[in-house]
C-alpha cells in the first residue's frame, strides 16, 4: 500500500508536470511570436562609464514611453556591459545573440567596441543600430557594407572636418598640433580627418603625435608640441584622457585653444581645465526645438539631470528600432532590416533621419564651447 501510494504520487507529479510543460510551452509560444528581445550593449563600467549610464537610461525612457510596445509586439530588454573593451564586447554580444537570442541590438556606444560587434551582428543577421559610434568602419568595413548595421549619428570624416573648418574659418587659427590614441579607431579616425581638412583649408599641422591607451604621463609629447607653439591642440579622445592631457598641456605652458570631438561629452570632463575649449557634438540640450525640449524635460523628470548627447542618441536609436519593427510588422530580421533602410525623414531628438546606402544618416553637427564651466551652444554645421 505504501509503495503503491508512493508510485501514485510520482505518477501524478509526472502527469502534472507534463501538463504544465505542455500548456506552458503553448502559452509561451504564443507570447513568443509577439515578443521581440532587444539587446542593449553599453559601457556601464570602465573608463567611459558615464556613456553607458546615459545610454541605458535613455533606452529605458524610450521603451517606457512606448509601453514596451512596437506595433503588436512586446519588447523585452536585455542589457549587457562591455566595459568599453573590444574583447568583452564580443563576449557579451555572443551571449546576447547565441544564448538570449535577441532579435535586435542597440549599441554599442564607442567605435572600438561597436566595430567588432557590428561584424558579428551582421554575420548573425541581427539588426543592430548604434546611437553613437561614429567611425566609418561600423557600417562599412574593407569596402563592404554590413547590411544589418545602422547608426543614428553622423560619421567622423564629417566630424573631423567640422572641427578643422571651425578652427580655420571662425577662430582664424593657422597652426595645429594633433595628439591621438594609436590603439583606438575612433581617435585615429578623427585625428586623420581633422588633419586632412585642416591642411586642405590652408592650415599647417605642426605635430601629429600618438600615445597609448594606458599612458598617463604625456610630458615627452607635450614638450615637443610646446616648442612649436601651435594655435590649436586637437584632442580627439574621451573625457578622462582629454582632461588629463589638457591639464598637463596647460602645466607645460601650452596656450593653444583645445578642440575635440563628441568623446568629450561627460559630466566628468574636467570643465575647469577645459574652460574656453570647443568640441563637436550631436545636439545641445539648450536647443529650443520642441522635440529637444520635450526629451530634456522627460529625461530630467525621470533621472534628475540634463541628458547628454549619448542619452539623446540612444533615445533616438531606440525610437528608430521600434519604428522599424512596427513598420516591418514582423520579427523577421530581413523585414526589419528593409524597414530600417527605408526609414524616411523620421523625426528624432537629434534631427530627421533618412539613411544613405551605408546605413548612415545625413545630419548636422553642433559646436559647443566650455564656457563658465558649462557647455554652451556655438553653432550648428550642416554637411
Ligand atoms: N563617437 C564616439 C565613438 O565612436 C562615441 C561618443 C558619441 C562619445 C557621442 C560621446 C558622445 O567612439
Amino acid at each position: 500500500m505504501r509503495i503503491k501510494s508512493k508510485w501514485f504520487v510520482v505518477l501524478m507529479v509526472v502527469l502534472l508536470s507534463m501538463a504544465l510543460v505542455v500548456s506552458g510551452c503553448g502559452g509561451d509560444k504564443k507570447a513568443d511570436d509577439k515578443t521581440i528581445k532587444m539587446g542593449v550593449i553599453a559601457p556601464l563600467t570602465g573608463d567611459v562609464k558615464t556613456f553607458g549610464e546615459s545610454t541605458v537610461n535613455a533606452v529605458k525612457l524610450a521603451l517606457e514611453q512606448a509601453n514596451y510596445k512596437a506595433g503588436d509586439f512586446t519588447i523585452e530588454l536585455v542589457q549587457a556591459d562591455d566595459r568599453n573593451d573590444a574583447t568583452e564586447a564580443m563576449n557579451v554580444a555572443t551571449k546576447l545573440i547565441s544564448q538570449d537570442r535577441v532579435n535586435v541590438l542597440v549599441g554599442s556606444v564607442t567605435s572600438k567596441t561597436t566595430i567588432p560587434v557590428s561584424k558579428m551582428a551582421n554575420e548573425s543577421k541581427v539588426v543592430m543600430l548604434t546611437g553613437t559610434a561614429t567611425n566609418e568602419k561600423v557600417t562599412v568595413e574593407d569596402g563592404k557594407r554590413k547590411d544589418y548595421v545602422f547608426r543614428a549619428c553622423f560619421i567622423d570624416p564629417f566630424q573631423g572636418k567640422v572641427g578643422a573648418k571651425f578652427a580655420l574659418d571662425n577662430l582664424k587659427k593657422k597652426t595645429a598640433a594633433v595628439l591621438y590614441d594609436q590603439g583606438n579607431d575612433y581617435t585615429i579616425g578623427l585625428a586623420n580627418n581633422f588633419k586632412a581638412s585642416f591642411e586642405a583649408g590652408g592650415g599647417q599641422v605642426t605635430d601629429f603625435l600618438a600615445y597609448s591607451k594606458d599612458d598617463v604621463d604625456f610630458s615627452a609629447v607635450l614638450t615637443n608640441i610646446a616648442k612649436k607653439n601651435p594655435d590649436v591642440l586637437y584632442l580627439p579622445d574621451y573625457y578622462q584622457k582629454v582632461s588629463l592631457i589638457g591639464k598637463q598641456a596647460r602645466e607645460k605652458g601650452i596656450k593653444a585653444v583645445f578642440i575635440g570631438g563628441d568623446g568629450w561629452d561627460s559630466p566628468e570632463l574636467d570643465y575647469k581645465t577645459m574652460e574656453g575649449s570647443y568640441f563637436t557634438n550631436h545636439y545641445s540640450a539648450d536647443d529650443p526645438s520642441p522635440q529637444v525640449k520635450k526629451f530634456v524635460d522627460d529625461y530630467k523628470a525621470k533621472y534628475g539631470k540634463v541628458p547628454d548627447a549619448l542619452a539623446a542618441l540612444a533615445y533616438d536609436a531606440t525610437l528608430l528600432e521600434l519604428n522599424a519593427i512596427k513598420t516591418a510588422n514582423s520579427k523577421d530580421a530581413d523585414a526589419i532590416k528593409t524597414a530600417m533602410q527605408n526609414t524616411k525623414d523620421f523625426q528624432t531628438v537629434s534631427g530627421k533621419i533618412t539613411f544613405d546606402k551605408d546605413g548612415n544618416p545625413i545630419k548636422a553637427a553642433t559646436l559647443l564651447q566650455i564656457k563658465d564651466g558649462k557647455q554652451t551652444f556655438v553653432a550648428t554645421v550642416t554637411p
